[in-house]
């Protein structure tokens, strides 16, 4: 309690902030950077320095209500067929202006549910990714799965692809729940899943918990957890419910009195992470746990860990490429969104161009707010010789930044040996303090409850 009120009073409950998966956050990205820049970009790729490639399938066959990814339903596969057509043409656009000698180090295929796709698609793919992106030698290839609408076939397919991490969506295992949030998953489905991934070679995989449900209580989410331990997954990602019915329209169909009030919420992941520290994986940024010996612990320790798009990832690629519908890319150069609704996008391809329409041309100001943001969400901490390193006096610039989170923050926030620290019970102000790094916070965008 004593926690809750001094989150309290540093505002965790009233606050509305960016999740921090970019600096700056996509709202804030423009019409000026489209196709142009991502064309110029992509010749400019250096082949000595692997790439990241993340392809979006915007189909499902169930539209859960709570979900806020772009994605639509279809009960047939004929668009789903189009679609990756269009994304092959993309890819083939794209190998026209590579230069000669750009590997892959990792592919990522998230959703909407790239499982939708039938063993002949995931091949059909994943050999056209390959061919505009050969592999690097040590590729990796990660690729979310929704339990319900996935067969050994496909697992197959998507293993013989190199599949090597697999991430499933669970949510809550609460029948109530799950009727709630229109998602119906029973454990025995999902723990087919697990076994045929595992039987499979899939070495590494990861879980998706979300709070803040409707009717979730805290007997429910701890048999969630308790369910999600007996499955053993190596990470887990425990993620804030985030309410958005004027923009995931389908929300409208959760009935706002179910859900948990704002100190509920933070009681529901504080008690679901300490379930998950307690059975011995280790906290990760945050809202993802993960084993001590695997990849992501790690890196965390090593302070080597990064935040995308997805999440907390160990990539350290500076380029991230995104194919499909609403994908956005990351170069060194800035950021660039695709045409996000499908029609929009296959029409930008089959005209001949890419796809790009909106994005961001970094500054280094942009640089060096975004890799500061990084290092709060990442390791509470920032790190003031690397800054100087890397952006020289510019870093200095930020001085008096520190100076009034420090006392914003006092009793949460200390100058530690390597520079401005998060102390661990203010960890769940991160978001907040890292806004304040934020040199577009006035953006007038919707962002999701901080707590
Ligand atoms: C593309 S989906 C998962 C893949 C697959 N389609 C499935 O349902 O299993 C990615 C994840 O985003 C998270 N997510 C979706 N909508 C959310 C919301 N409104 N708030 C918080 N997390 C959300 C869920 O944990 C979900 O598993
Ligand atoms: S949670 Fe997964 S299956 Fe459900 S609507 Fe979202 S992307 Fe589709």
């Amino acid at each position: 309690m004593e926690n809750i009120d001094l989150l309290t009073r540093h505002g965790l409950f009233d606050a509305q902030v960016p999740r921090y998966t970019s600096y700056p956050t996509a709202p804030i990205f423009s019409q000026d950077v489209g196709a142009a820049f991502q064309s110029v970009a992509i010749a400019a790729l250096d082949p000595a320095e692997p790439v990241s490639v993340y392809i979006h399938i915007p189909f499902c066959e169930r539209l859960c209500w709570f979900c806020a990814c772009r994605t639509q339903g279809t009960r047939t596969l004929s668009p789903v067929e189009q679609y990756i057509e269009t994304v092959k043409q993309e890819l083939k656009q794209m190998a026209a202006l590579l230069p000669d000698g750009v590997r892959m180090g990792r592919l990522h295929w998230g959703g909407g549910t790239p499982t939708i796709l039938p063993p002949a698609l995931i091949h059909d793919l994943a050999q056209a990714a390959k061919a505009t992106f050969p592999p690097a030698e040590d590729f990796e290839f990660s690729v979310e799965i929704d339990p319900i609408l996935v067969d050994d076939a496909k697992i197959a397919a998507l293993a013989s692809e190199g599949m090597n991490r697999a991430s499933i969506g669970i949510q809550d295992f609460s029948p109530d729940v799950q009727a709630a949030i229109g998602r119906e998953q029973p454990f025995e489905a999902t723990q087919t899943c697990v076994q045929s991934l595992r039987a499979a070679g899939i070495t590494s995989l990861n879980a998706d918990l979300v709070y803040g449900l409707p009717h979730q209580n805290a007997a429910k989410i701890t048999d969630t957890v308790q369910k999600v331990l007996a499955l053993n997954p190596d990470r887990i990602a425990l993620f804030g419910y985030a309410h958005v019915p004027h923009m995931a329209k389908r929300q409208k169909l959760i009935k706002e009195e179910t859900l948990p009030s704002d100190i509920d919420r933070f009681v529901l992941s504080t008690l679901a992470a300490d379930l998950f520290c307690k059975a011995g994986y280790q906290a990760i940024g945050t809202d993802h746990f993960a084993k001590p010996d695997d990849e992501l612990a790690q890196a965390a320790a090593r302070g080597d860990l990064r935040r995308n798009f997805q999440g907390y990832t160990t990539d350290t690629c500076s380029t991230l490429i995104g194919v499909g519908a609403s994908s956005i890319s990351r170069f060194a150069q800035g950021y660039v969104q695709n045409a996000a609704a499908t029609g929009a996008y296959t029409q930008r391809i089959h005209d001949g161009d890419l796809s790009g329409f909106r994005g961001h041309e970094l500054t280094v100001e942009d640089k060096l707010r975004a890799r500061v943001i990084e290092m709060l969400m990442c390791n509470f901490e920032i790190d003031d010789a690397e800054l100087a390193e890397t952006y020289g006096t510019l870093a200095a610039s930020l001085d008096v930044t520190h100076a009034q989170v420090l006392v914003k923050f006092d009793g949460v926030t200390k100058r530690g040996p390597n520079g401005l620290m998060v102390l661990p019970e203010g960890r769940a102000l991160v978001r907040i303090i890292a806004q304040l790094y934020d040199g577009y916070s006035d953006t007038k965008a919707f962002f999701s409850k901080a707590s």
